[in-house]
């Protein structure tokens, strides 16, 4: 098999920035090289070492002047979502019952999920996520044709069957035991292979029976390496209901945490409102908190305090993520524009380079995948995204004034979208062009 050898600007962080000064969080190479051999990171560097070490039928193809980075990662969104997006409701609660329970029945049919999976993963790779973590619907059919999809792509993809078993339409609902049998199955079927993580995925406290939560935590503790993802937090209707269904509880996160569902693995979309408590307890647990900006906003959700959480005594990790179908815009630059903005409301200040962070590496870190995605690491996956911040004109038009690369960064942040994806490499091969 021929080497690709890839000519660019290359940024990788290391680990999270402290300050918009901080330089030794990420390496920058302005005139880098990256080679790359069966789906890995073999050399990564100054174009010239790069081009050292390459043999002579390398496959080389320069992206200069544009920036190369790690694909964008995305840890939380709705596979069975995307025609969910821009349906107009007040709230969380109404969004749900009135447009997206209704429009997740539809896929019990295998054809429409897997026409639907071509789709969203056409769209991953269109915007430069290389790597995302998706609720299916409570269908096994839809794990299979996500879990089938990803493999013929070659990505790195989490993702699980959803339980739940009240509150919503009958053909939405499983049971304690189909939600328990159907999740080993889909395990047992997809986990491992490819490049494929199955993650045990409880909706949220208001759809699972106390007996469906206890089914969750049976599955955890019999596959303990597996991600859990579920919601925690979003909406003031939402925790008001949920508290009322597990009045033994003491709040919200108490309810996952009674059913051994807090941990180091454990995704928590939203956690716009924790109370102290909670958040101690979420930090303690190590579990993940996932801001998801253009959800919360569109939804009417609240402000996540995201800068807040992470300067705690006792810090929450934080990861950063889409949200389709609440959320509106499948971008990760969009995702990180909302974010900056909420924080601006909150006054607060999110630099850009913490941003990129947490669009790489941040996200990397908190799937605990970072040995194999998030960084240009040798040794790791080639999964990359090629970024054009002169993309419009408009955005050209800025870039003639822009002179460093924090303010580049920025730019891309603030006016980019997927026409600034150039291209996007999963395990090293070219995806968007052949889209
Ligand atoms: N809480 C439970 N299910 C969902 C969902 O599909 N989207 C959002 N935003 N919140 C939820
Ligand atoms: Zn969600």
């Amino acid at each position: 098999m021929t080497m690709k050898l890839l000519r660019g600007r290359l940024l990788s962080f290391k680990r999270a920035p402290q300050s918009l000064s901080d330089q030794e969080s990420y390496s920058y190479e302005t005139d880098g090289g990256l080679l790359i051999e069966g789906g890995k990171i073999i050399a990564a560097g100054s174009y010239a070492d790069v081009k050292a070490k390459a043999p002579d039928d390398a496959e080389e193809i320069d992206h200069s002047p544009h920036l190369i980075m790690p694909g964008f990662i995305d840890t939380h969104l709705h596979f069975p979502q995307m025609q969910v997006i821009a349906s107009y409701a007040a709230n969380l609660l109404e969004w749900l019952n009135t447009y997206t329970f209704p429009e997740e029945c539809r896929f019990v049919e295998t054809a429409h999920a897997q026409k639907i999976a071509t789709h969203f993963y056409d769209e991953l790779i269109r915007h430069g996520t290389t790597t995302a973590v998706a609720y299916c619907s409570v269908h096994k059919t839809s794990a299979d044709a996500f879990f089938a999809e990803a493999m013929k792509r070659g990505m790195c993809m989490v993702g699980g069957k959803v339980m739940m078993d009240r509150n919503a339409p009958q053909g939405l609902l499983d049971t304690p035991e189909m939600g328990y049998d159907e999740t080993r199955a889909v395990i047992a079927e997809w986990h491992g292979k490819g490049r494929n993580h199955v993650a045990i995925t409880p909706r949220f406290a208001i759809t699972s029976t106390p007996a469906q939560m206890e089914a969750a935590a049976a599955l955890a503790r019999e596959f303990p390496d597996l991600h859990i993802q579920t919601h925690l937090s979003e909406n003031h209707d939402e925790i008001k209901y949920t508290c009322e269904l597990y009045p033994e509880a003491i709040d919200y996160t108490d309810i996952y945490a009674r059913y051994g569902l807090l941990g180091k693995k454990t995704l928590f979309g939203h956690c716009i409102h924790l109370s102290d408590r909670e958040a101690d307890a979420m930090s303690e647990a190590g579990s993940i908190a996932v801001h998801c900006p253009t959800s919360n906003l569109f939804l009417g959700s609240g402000l996540f305090p995201l800068k807040a959480l992470s300067r705690r005594e006792k810090p929450v990790r934080i990861g950063v993520a889409t949200d389709i179908g609440g959320g509106s815009s499948y971008s990760m630059l969009r995702t990180m524009d909302e974010a900056y903005k909420i924080q601006q409301l909150l006054g607060e200040r999110l630099n850009p380079l913490d941003s990129y962070y947490h669009m790489t590496l941040g996200n990397a870190e908190a799937l605990s995948l970072s040995d194999s995605i998030g960084t240009l690491e040798t040794g790791t996956d080639a999964d990359i995204v090629v970024l054009n911040a002169a993309a419009t004109p408009a955005m050209a038009l800025k870039m003639d004034v822009v002179k460093t690369l924090v303010e580049e960064l920025f730019l891309l942040q603030t006016m980019g979208d997927d026409r600034s994806i150039v291209e996007t490499y999963v395990a090293g091969n070219a995806m968007k062009a052949a889209l």
